[in-house]
């Protein structure tokens, strides 16, 4: 009997809104993580994309809509700001016991997951970008999730730091199952690595599959070609209506990285929504 029924999410919102002092930052989201999924919510800076996953985890009250998740979801959250003293003289090994006690051995497997062993007995301080996010991720890991949601995981990373960061997410995902939630503005990097894309601007500009393509004009003006010379595109589907005052400032034109295809789609096939 349940083989028949459709694939339940592991979380989402539906019509989601959300109110910050008293201004809506997040209108009308519905959206949802399936299990095994690497979705990658990108938009500007205050477009909602932390509040959407706080409210997502519960951490922030919706003001209409609702969110909901499989049972006994287990999640591993990385915040965009972490509130460590980076000058406190704490180990990685003793930082993956925080708040949450792991054995030695846990620990060390986790760190070896991703790729940092080797740093078990170091201070966290003295850890370079790269192997400190990798500590946050190992530390979310701890806690076997079915969903990883990573704010900026790849904040202060390089960018061939952050194509490995994203490479690790991905073997994390075929390792463990995880689904992966993330935020990110490295869009070269995102598009090859996810496997939906959401582009927020306190509403849902648009979402879909990513897809690599040798050519895409529009994508080329605006995001410039790759290093490997792999071009990605979004594939995606406008389901909100452009003539409607969201207050939320519709216009494409908006200059965050938004996704060229999303000006040819919208000419090429007048949008339902
Ligand atoms: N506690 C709060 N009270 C009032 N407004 C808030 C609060 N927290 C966030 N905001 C506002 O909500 C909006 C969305 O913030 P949010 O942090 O979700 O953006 P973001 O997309 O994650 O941005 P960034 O890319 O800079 O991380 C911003 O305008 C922000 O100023
Ligand atoms: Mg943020």
């Amino acid at each position: 009997m349940t083989a028949a029924l459709p694939p339940q999410p592991l979380i989402a919102a539906n019509h989601l809104c959300v109110k910050l002092g008293g201004v809506e930052v997040l209108h009308d989201i519905s959206m949802s993580v399936h299990p095994g999924e690497i979705v990658t919510i990108l938009g500007p800076n205050g477009s909602g994309k932390s509040t959407l996953l706080k409210a997502l985890l519960g951490l922030v009250p919706a003001e209409h809509g609702a969110v909901s998740h499989a049972e006994g979801l287990r999640i591993g959250y990385v915040p965009q700001k972490l509130m460590i003293d980076r000058t406190m003289p704490l180990t990685a090994r003793r930082f993956l016991s925080l708040p949450n006690r792991c054995s030695r051995a846990e620990g060390e497997a986790a760190l070896a997951r991703v790729g940092v062993a080797e740093v078990a007995d170091r201070p966290m301080s003295g850890l370079s970008g790269g192997q400190f996010q990798r500590v946050l991720l190992a530390r979310a890991l701890l806690s076997r999730p079915q969903l990883l949601i990573m704010d900026e995981p790849t904040q202060g990373l390089d960018q061939p730091g952050e194509a490995a960061f994203y490479r690790l997410i991905e073997e994390v995902r075929t390792q463990t199952g995880a689904a992966v939630l993330m935020v990110s503005h490295d869009l070269h990097v995102v598009m090859s690595a996810s496997d939906r894309v959401i582009c927020l601007n306190g509403h849902i500009c648009c979402e879909g599959t990513p897809r690599v393509v040798s050519s895409a004009p529009e994508y080329r003006a605006l995001f410039g070609v790759g290093t490997q010379g792999a071009l990605a595109l979004y594939q995606h589907v406008h389901d909100h209506d452009h003539d409607h005052d969201h207050g939320h400032g519709h216009d494409h034109a908006h200059p965050h990285h938004h996704p060229a295809s999303a000006h040819s789609h919208a000419k090429d096939h007048p949008h339902a929504g």
